[in-house]
């Protein structure tokens, strides 16, 4: 990161970029290419990615050199011979900073030399380990649902768990803003998806009434978000689940960016509502708190568990985690549940907070509740490229979240705090992002902080 004084683009270089029509344009328009040939009709979207690389407003496919840390060295896609540009890192996920524990990394040394690199079979032939066992088991223990199905991603444990469950007849009910691997998990199972508003309860009483009054015969799956990833913010988790012993439906949460990161023993959002134990199903990733790859569903019910092993695609037909992965994931969460993880804790959520604050204090709008995602919200794409251009280019790095991560029209930077980043990091970068996005923002002729975000929109 340079010195707080940010280098603006010059007027001639700014209407330059507009000219070239590389902020103009989303992924959205590329969705359903049409044409015979499969490969051909790839080729208009490949060209409007590298006219945006072409002007640096092409912010994706990044690659890390060397470990996720609070500063990072970062290179541009396809920029492998280049050197690469340093700087404080808001874009990756590791919340307790645990990918640069030395003790995460001796348990991945000892489980090398134990098991070797590899599970070398999926977990329902020969794939699982004394490790993975073990994972199962302190997971089971954390979330008082004895029963865990492990997966190789997140991204698997989520799709896994809905299409092992829900079958062509029956209804899947999510929040609009769920995560991509659940609601392509609902679509892949039946055509009765149902989205509701965004963590509106009275929503979901309505659509499950409406499916009870004419169909008591088939199942209702409602899924939502521990703590929802784009956006930062929480369901009443007690009476989502209330809802669905009304109903006779059942509740899938994913506690991906939750879990460990926040609540009692790292319990999460289940922890701090006083919902251990009493949800139907849990799901979540390693990906962000427990140093890993990797994903899991739990619940009470062993029958489930039968249910992932033989009917949960990414769990059956995939190798299973690796040894060194569920040594991570082990050893991640023994120190989440230690008193060392309650510090670490109370670290990244002072350091969101005062990320928030600082944020505030350059006139930005963060949205969400303070957790180690801070999302701040721009809504013009068009403002959020270019600020992110303008960060890439004096070491800041921020996710510029556009469509299909969000909604279109809802662009934000998403900012990802560790417990690892230090105070002065914290109050620079928030200097640079604010300076950076009132300049794109007048630089544009829009107001990135006056733009109303969806559900004040909704709420008229
Ligand atoms: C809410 C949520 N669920 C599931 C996933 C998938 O997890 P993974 O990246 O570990 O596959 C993610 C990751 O982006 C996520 O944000």
């Amino acid at each position: 990161m340079h010195e707080e004084t940010i280098v603006f683009e010059r007027a001639a270089d700014i209407a330059g970029l507009e000219a070239s029509g590389a902020l103009r344009g989303s992924v959205a328009q590329f969705a359903q290419a049409r044409g015979p040939n499969l490969i051909r009709r790839t080729e208009a979207l490949d060209a409007w990615c590298r006219l945006r690389a072409a002007h640096g407003v092409w912010q994706y496919a990044r690659a890390l050199d060397g470990a996720p840390s609070p500063e990072s060295s970062v290179r541009e896609e396809g920029e492998a011979a280049s050197a690469a540009s340093r700087g404080v890192n808001f874009a990756s996920q590791d919340y307790l900073s645990l990918a640069s524990h030395p003790a995460v990394h001796e348990a991945a040394r000892a489980a090398l030399q134990e098991a070797g690199p590899h599970s070398a079979g999926s977990a329902i032939l020969l794939g699982n380990s004394r490790l993975s066992l073990a994972l199962e088991q302190a997971l089971g223990t954390l979330l008082q649902c004895e029963h865990v199905t492990l997966f190789p991603t997140g991204w698997g444990a989520a799709f896994g768990a809905i299409t092992a469950l829900v079958h062509a007849r029956d209804y899947v009910v999510v929040d609009q803003l769920a995560h991509a691997s659940l609601r392509q998990g609902a679509n892949a199972a039946t055509r009765n998806v149902v989205l509701h508003r965004h963590l509106d309860s009275g929503h979901v009483r309505e659509l499950l009434a409406a499916i009870r009054a004419r169909d008591t015969e088939n199942g209702i799956l409602v899924v939502t978000e521990g703590l929802f990833s784009m956006d930062a913010d929480c369901p009443d988790l007690p009476l989502m689940q209330h809802l669905c012993r009304e109903y006779n439906a059942t509740l899938l949460v994913d506690v991906a960016h939750d879990l460990g990161a926040l609540g009692p023993n790292g319990s999460g959002s289940l922890g701090l509502q006083g919902m251990l134990g009493k949800v139907d199903l849990v799901m979540g990733a390693f990906s962000k708190t427990f140093a890993s790859n990797g994903g899991f569903v739990a619940s009470a019910s062993h029958a489930v568990k039968r249910q992932m092993q033989l009917f949960a695609g990414p769990h059956l037909f995939s190798n299973a985690l690796s040894p060194v992965q569920a040594a991570c994931v082990l050893e991640s969460l023994r120190i989440v549940e230690s008193s060392e993880g309650e510090g670490l804790r109370d670290a990244l959520l002072r350091n969101a907070m005062a990320l928030r604050a600082n944020l505030a204090e350059t006139g930005m709008r963060c949205i969400g509740v303070p957790s180690a995602i801070v999302p701040l919200w721009i809504g013009n794409e068009q403002v959020a490229r270019l600020a992110g251009r303008t960060l890439a280019r004096e070491g800041v790095f921020v996710n510029a979240v556009e469509y299909p991560g969000v909604p279109l029209g809802a662009a934000r930077l998403r900012l990802q705090v560790m417990a690892g980043h230090r105070p002065a990091q914290l109050r620079q970068g928030a200097r640079m992002i604010g300076a950076a996005v009132s300049g794109a923002g007048a630089a544009l002729g829009v107001e990135p902080a006056r733009q109303p975000w969806p559900r004040e929109r909704a709420r008229g």
